[in-house]
Order: structure tokens, then C-alpha cells, then sequence
């Protein structure tokens, strides 16, 4: 077993985005700038955007964070998102789901100027992304494809099984790993909680993407021997014996899924490190003007 490590990866394209940054600050006179939307105070949300806006500061670019309480009106979340749009020295905005059930997330994410929606969440972009044209790829697809081409996986021909259909992980990684590319060009099969015979479809796959949301819900048993495998999953729960409190663990269960695996990703260490390069490196391509102009 090998590990796909997310930190060493991570850390070496950030020195990239690092160098890449001070040659716009010099060429444009400004930083990159990444803007996010934090409403509410969940203890997820505050730690990733937390880490997202600290990433921003460590490679040169410039971050702003707005914060709202949970009874921001959806219309007031619309009118900033709108004032912001507007900015010619923002290039990259992001709203951190979920947001409070009163406001429609699908309202929220088609307000981003697609040119500016570095989650790649908008259906211009995610519409984009289906043609193969260029576009901002959603920020965890996009590091777990990355991670693929540092260690040179083989994808070709695979079978890919991605478990997990959300609109920001399963469904993305499922089309991306399908495209006529590197990574990509595999067999995939898109699994989910209605799916039958889950455990064998994973059985049979080369390369297996768990993005569920359940600690530890791909076991031994449902690997097959050598198979690559991703885990997307960000479990929080409360722990005694860590600095912050919490303990994060995958969608797999790590300690007896890796002898069987040729390569695995660790929790944390591994995918989560590499949305965080993903956000960063659709910034930088959006300060450069490379995806639309
Ligand atoms: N919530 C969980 N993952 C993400 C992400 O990648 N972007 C945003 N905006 N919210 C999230």
C-alpha cells in the first residue's frame, strides 16, 4: 500500500500558486482576492472556511470573509452577492453550504457571476465542465484529480466506482473520471443510497471514491485486492484527546481497507487538503484571465 498524500502534494502545488501569485501582484498591482459568504455558526463550516481564508493569506493572495447570523433574509444574502459580482477586484466568490433552510442554495449559487464561481458550482460552469470546455472545476473533484496525475495513476480503461451523488463531490467526480482525458477515461458506475448490491459493484471496482458521509462505511470486505483507493469523507466528532476538540474520520475504514489498497488516501491528510489547493489554483486562473476574459 502507498499513501496518496494529500499534505505533500498540497504543499508542493501551493509553492507553484505561491510564485504564480507574486508574479500578479507585480503584473496587476493587486493580489489574487478569493471572497467567501459564512451565514451561521456551524462548527464544519467555521473550520473550513477558516482554513480556506488562512490558505489564501499563506500563498500571497488577499481573502475577505462576510459573515451573516442565521436570520439573514435570503434577499439580503442575493443584494450582497450582487455588490460583489460588481467588484472588479474580486475574483473569486464563494457561499460555504449548507446555508439555513430558508434560503434556496440553488438561488444563491446560479447569483454567482459563473465567472467568478470558483466552487464550480454554477450550471454554466458544471455545463461547461459536461462539454469538456474550460471552466472552474468543483474545488474536491478538481484536487482528487490532481492528487491522480502527481502519483501518475493509471485511470485508463478503469472501472471507477464513485459512492455518493452530492452536486459537490459524486456527481462531478463521476462525469470528470468518465471524460476522453487523463484522469479520466474510466468505466464509471455512480452508486447511492438506493443502489443494490452496493457492496459488490464496489467489490469490483479499480478505483473507488467514497463520498457518502458515513465514518468508516467502506470496510474490507468491499475492496477488492489493489484497488485505489479516495476518501472524501470529513466525519467530525467529539473528542477528548485532540487540541481542537474534534476528531475527523473518513467514509473509510482506513486501518483495514489499506493493506488491501494500492493506493490510499488518509483522513485526515489527504482529500481535504486538496479541495482547499483546488479553490486556490480556480482563483489563481481567474485573476490570470484564464477561463473566461
Ligand atoms: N460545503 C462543503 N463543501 C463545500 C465546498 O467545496 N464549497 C462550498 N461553498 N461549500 C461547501
Amino acid at each position: 500500500m502507498q499513501l496518496l498524500d494529500g499534505k505533500f502534494v498540497s504543499e508542493k502545488l501551493k509553492q507553484e500558486i505561491t510564485a504564480e501569485a507574486a508574479g500578479i501582484l507585480a503584473v496587476k498591482g493587486r493580489k489574487p482576492h478569493l471572497v467567501a459568504i459564512l451565514v451561521g455558526h456551524d462548527g464544519g463550516s467555521e473550520t473550513y472556511v477558516a482554513s480556506k481564508m488562512k490558505n489564501c493569506e499563506k500563498v500571497g493572495f488577499k481573502s475577505t470573509l462576510y459573515r451573516y447570523e442565521e436570520t439573514v433574509t435570503e434577499a439580503e444574502l442575493l443584494n450582497k452577492i450582487d455588490e460583489i459580482n460588481k467588484d472588479e477586484e474580486t475574483d473569486g466568490l464563494i457561499v460555504q453550504l449548507p446555508l439555513p433552510k430558508h434560503i434556496d442554495p440553488e438561488k444563491v449559487t446560479e447569483k454567482i457571476d459563473y465567472r467568478k464561481d470558483v466552487d464550480g458550482f454554477h450550471p454554466v460552469n458544471l455545463g461547461r465542465m459536461m462539454r469538456n470546455l474550460p471552466c472552474y472545476i468543483p474545488a474536491t473533484p478538481y484536487g482528487i484529480l490532481m492528487m491522480l496525475e502527481e502519483y501518475k495513476i493509471e485511470t485508463s480503461g478503469k472501472h471507477c466506482v464513485v459512492v455518493g451523488r452530492s452536486n459537490i463531490v459524486g456527481s462531478p467526480m463521476s462525469v470528470l473520471m468518465s471524460r476522453n482525458t487523463y484522469p479520466g477515461n474510466c468505466t464509471v458506475t455512480l452508486t447511492h443510497s438506493k443502489t443494490r448490491n452496493l457492496e459488490e459493484i464496489v467489490r469490483s471496482a479499480d478505483i473507488v471514491v467514497a463520498a457518502i458521509g458515513k465514518k468508516n462505511f467502506i470496510n474490507a470486505d468491499m475492496v477488492k485486492e489493489g484497488a485505489v483507493v479516495i476518501d472524501v469523507g470529513m466525519n467530525r466528532e467529539i473528542s477528548s484527546v485532540t487540541k481542537s476538540g474534534y476528531k475527523l474520520y473518513g467514509d473509510v475504514d482506513f486501518e483495514n481497507v489499506a493493506p488491501k489498497a494500492s493506493w490510499i488516501t488518509p483522513v485526515p491528510g489527504g482529500v481535504g487538503l486538496m479541495t482547499i489547493t483546488g479553490l486556490l489554483k480556480n482563483t489563481l486562473a481567474s485573476a490570470k484571465g484564464e477561463i473566461y476574459r
